[in-house]
C-alpha cells in the first residue's frame, strides 16, 4: 500500500524489545494498515536499526513522511541519552539514520512523548486541562508532561533516583515486575510509590497510564493510592505508533 490519503501517515514505535508500525488515520487515530511488529535488533546499532526500519517500511509498501518514536531523550531528531539501548546512541541523529536508510523524511521524538500526544489529542487525555502527566509502563517507565495540551518534551520521571539511588524505573517498570516475579498487587505497590514520587515533584492535575501494564489496571488498581486522579490510556500499546504519526502530521 502506498500512502492513500493526505490524512494517513506511517507511525513507527521503536522500543527496547520490538519495532511496531502501522499507517494511521491522523484525524481519528485508527490504524489503516496491518500493525506490523519485528523484534528490536541486537546488538542495537544504528546500522541494524536502519535496516530493520527499511524492512518495516517496505513490508507496509509505504511511501511518504514518517513519524517515529524512540526510547531515549530526543532533541532535534538526535538521541541524547543511552536509556535501555546503549551509550553508542548518544549524539546519533536518529532522523538522519532512518531517512538515509529509507529515502523518506522522518520526524523522531521520544516514545513516551509520542504516546502522550496520542492520548492528549485523541484519547484518554482529550478533555483534560491543567498539568497532565502521561506514563508508559514497559521495559522502562516513560513520561510525558502536558500543560493545557502543550507538550513539555523529554520529561524523564523513570530516571528519578529510587531507594538505592538507581533509576526508579529499575524498581517499578513492567520489566521489574517480570524480573522480580512479582504479583500484580506487589508490583502495584512499587508503581504507587513511583506515582507518589512523581506527584511530589511535579504536582500534576491528572495521570494517564499507558503501555503494556495499563491493560491490566484492574489487577493493581487497589494498590494505587496516590491522590491525583488516574486515567487509563485509550490507545494502550498503539499509542506510540499513533502519536508518532500525529507528530509527523503536525510538523508539516
Ligand atoms: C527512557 C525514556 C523512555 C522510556 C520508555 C526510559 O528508560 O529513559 O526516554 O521514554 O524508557 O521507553
Amino acid at each position: 500500500m502506498t500512502r492513500r490519503h493526505d490524512n494517513q501517515l506511517l507511525g513507527i514505535d521503536i522500543g527496547a524489545s520490538g519495532i511496531k508500525a502501522a499507517v494511521v488515520d491522523i484525524a481519528s487515530g485508527e490504524l489503516r494498515s496491518e500493525r506490523h511488529r519485528v523484534p528490536t535488533p541486537a546488538p542495537a546499532t544504528p546500522e541494524r536499526f536502519g535496516k530493520a526500519v527499511r524492512k518495516v517500511v517496505a513490508h507496509l509498501h509505504y511511501s511518504g513522511p514518517v513519524g517515529c518514536c524512540f526510547p531515549t531523550i530526543v532533541v532535534g531528531g538526535e538521541a541524547r541519552s543511552a536509556s535501555n539501548l546503549g551509550e553508542h546512541w548518544i549524539g546519533v541523529s536518529v532522523e538522519e539514520t532512518f531517512s538515509d536508510a529509507t529515502g523518506l523524511p522522518f520526524d523522531v521524538v521520544n516514545d513516551a512523548d509520542a504516546a502522550g500526544i496520542a492520548e492528549m489529542r485523541l484519547g484518554a487525555g482529550r478533555d483534560l486541562d491543567g498539568t497532565v502527566i502521561t506514563i508508559t509502563i514497559g521495559t522502562g517507565i516513560g513520561s510525558g508532561m502536558f500543560r493545557n495540551g502543550t507538550l513539555i518534551p523529554n520529561l524523564e520521571l523513570g530516571h528519578m533516583p529510587g531507594f538505592d539511588g538507581e533509576p526508579i524505573e529499575r524498581y517499578a517498570s513492567g520489566n521489574a515486575r517480570k524480573r522480580d516475579d512479582l504479583s500484580w498487587p506487589e508490583w502495584g505497590q512499587r508503581f504507587d510509590y513511583f506515582l507518589k514520587r512523581a506527584a511530589r515533584v511535579c504536582t500534576p492535575d491528572h495521570f494517564v497510564l499507558g503501555g503494556g501494564a495499563s491493560k491490566r489496571f484492574h489487577k493493581f488498581s487497589d494498590e494505587v493510592t496516590v491522590t491525583i486522579p488516574v486515567h487509563v490510556a485509550n490507545f494502550l500499546n498503539d499509542a506510540g505508533i499513533v502519536g508518532a504519526a500525529l507528530v509527523a502530521a503536525e510538523s508539516r
